[in-house]
């Protein structure tokens, strides 16, 4: 989960630089509900929160997080992303959500990803918290824009859907 806000959060510019992102959610676990603001910058809204939102670099974007998870999510429970970057590349892998190391590479700057995830299970929770991040003052990729489309989701290890959803991202 915190790798998916993590996404969210340091990748999304109508006019000049910056990053522009909006998602939908189609499916959430019955049990679970996802609550994202953001205190400026986005233009609507809906049951999940802030959406259709864009900040310049330099800018500082603070908000809260609620995240309730109605059931533990063990060993088997996964995360896909499946997107393509300027409607070409494919930037598409599913990772263990709990008990072993997420391992991509990050297409364009062809960047290998391998990191730890959390201990499994991933206990149910209640989670309220407010985070407050200042973009990178400069664009990482120079100016150039860089868009990405597609699908994400979580499924447990019982292979239920936990959340699915569309992002599209832009980073200038
Ligand atoms: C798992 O990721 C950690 C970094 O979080 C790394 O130190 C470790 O070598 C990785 N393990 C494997 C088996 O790749």
């Amino acid at each position: 989960m915190k790798f998916l806000l993590a996404t969210v959060l340091a990748l999304p510019s109508v006019l000049g630089d910056g990053i522009q992102f909006s998602r939908t959610i189609d499916t959430i676990a019955d049990d679970s509900s996802l609550l994202l603001k953001i205190d400026s910058g986005c233009s609507s809204s809906d049951d999940h929160g802030s959406n259709d939102c864009s900040f310049a670099w330099g800018d500082e974007v603070s908000g809260s997080v609620d995240l309730s998870l109605g059931h533990d999510l063990g060993e088997g429970s996964t995360f896909s992303v499946n997107m393509k970057v300027d409607s070409i590349v494919p930037f598409a892998f599913s990772c263990p959500v709990c008990g072993a190391n997420c391992t991509t590479t990050v297409p364009i700057v062809n960047q290998d990803v391998n990191f730890a995830m959390p201990p499994c299970p991933v206990s149910a929770l209640d989670l309220s918290t407010p985070f407050d991040y200042a973009l990178p003052a400069d664009s990482p990729t120079k100016g150039v824009k860089v868009s990405a489309k597609g699908t994400l989701g979580v499924k447990d290890a019982a292979g239920d859907t936990v959340l699915s959803g569309d992002l599209t991202v832009t980073v200038q």
